[in-house]
């Protein structure tokens, strides 16, 4: 058995990725690997709570798969959600060890709820929704997760899937599993390059957010039109949308040019132009290894596919192994094999 620390982590398949999702999450991720035996799950039950069509999820689903492969995530490490229905085994386990009461306090779930209700004349709030966190519990406990990097907006179902995991210990007098903690890299806050008084992201509309695969013309074109100054700002503060220029550039440009910058502007005689199009150059080299990988892989799909089949059924026997043991503890029975 490995002696290496799990981590776990998980993402919904909505789609394109941008550079807040990969600064944010993905690149922290994809250098975990270098330390820990790491497994990282695209979710698709979970993409089911909220109204959806099913070629879209299917479509999202192997899309994420590949640009996360693009990023440099080993097909090794990644899985498939619903090619491990175990997942779905142990929710409803830890469901009856989960009282009704919490989980409607989920902050996400309030949201979210509220959201539907809005949207939705018909007012359909599936109780799939309130079991999200229930299946989330089951994504990070089933492989034993010692550490599961996530942002600080899923603090709250990482202390339910604690408290599952202690309330199931307890019911059945064992010390099954583990606790999983959080792990938080301090990574940087993107914004919207539209609406930079906001946090990037796709719901904001095409222009608030730079994707991995955006081309490179549109990525050059949203940085010269990202909003700098609002007008808005208290006097001697960099503005956000500034702020957020000089964050792409730190992370995506040398270090030499966001210091030369850095210093005109506190001389106040750096020209925003010259500004974006240095961001513009930067995050179009940064991106292009990605881009080309990304265009390898999604000319080749058939075989990425078979990889990720191949890597979701290796993963799977861990789940497997777990619910055997699970089931032993909980008075349910098994066919031996
Ligand atoms: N709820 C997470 C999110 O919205 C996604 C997720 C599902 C997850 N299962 C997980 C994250 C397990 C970490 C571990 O981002």
């Amino acid at each position: 058995m490995s002696t290496q620390k799990n981590v776990l982590s998980c993402l919904q398949p909505t789609g394109e990725l941008h550079v807040g999702n990969y600064l944010g999450a993905i690149k922290n991720m994809v250098q975990l690997q270098q330390d820990y035996r790491c497994s990282y799950g695209v979710v698709d039950y979970h993409s089911m709570t909220m109204p959806y069509k099913a070629d879209k999820l299917r479509q999202n689903t192997w899309s994420l798969c590949f640009q996360l492969l693009a990023c440099g995530i080993e097909p090794e490490n990644l899985f498939i959600q619903s090619l491990i229905p175990e997942h779905q085994e142990l929710c409803w386990i830890f469901s009856c060890v989960t009282s009704y009461g919490e989980l409607q306090r989920m902050t996400q779930f309030k949201d979210k709820s509220q959201q539907v209700s809005q949207q939705d004349a018909k007012q359909f709030i599936s109780a799939g929704l309130l079991y999200y966190p229930v299946l989330q519990a089951a994504d990070i406990l089933i492989y034993h997760a010692d550490y599961v990097p996530v942002g600080k907006d899923q603090e709250q179902h990482l202390e339910l899937s604690r408290n599952i995991a202690a309330r199931f210990n307890h019911q059945f007098g064992t010390e099954y599993f583990k606790h999983p903690e959080t792990l938080f890299t301090e990574t940087p806050k993107v914004l919207s390059t539209a609406d930079p008084t906001r946090k990037m992201g796709k719901s904001l509309g095409e222009k608030h957010y730079i994707a991995l695969i955006d081309d490179e013309a549109r990525i050059i074109k949203k940085i010269k039109s990202a909003v700098t100054d609002t007008g808005d700002n208290p006097a001697g503060e960099m503005s956000p949308g500034v702020k957020n220029l000089f964050i792409l550039l730190q992370n995506f440009g040398d270090a030499a040019a966001h210091e030369s910058l850095l210093e005109d502007y506190a001389q106040g005689s750096l020209k925003y132009s010259e500004l974006k199009q240095t961001v513009a150059d930067a995050t179009v080299s940064y991106l292009r290894p990605i881009q080309e990988r990304h265009r390898e892989i999604t000319s080749d799909k058939r075989r990425y596919k078979d990889m990720i089949k191949a890597s979701s059924a290796e993963i799977r026997k861990r789940a497997q192994q777990t619910i055997r043991e699970v089931r032993d503890i909980t008075g349910l029975q098994s066919l031996k094999l």
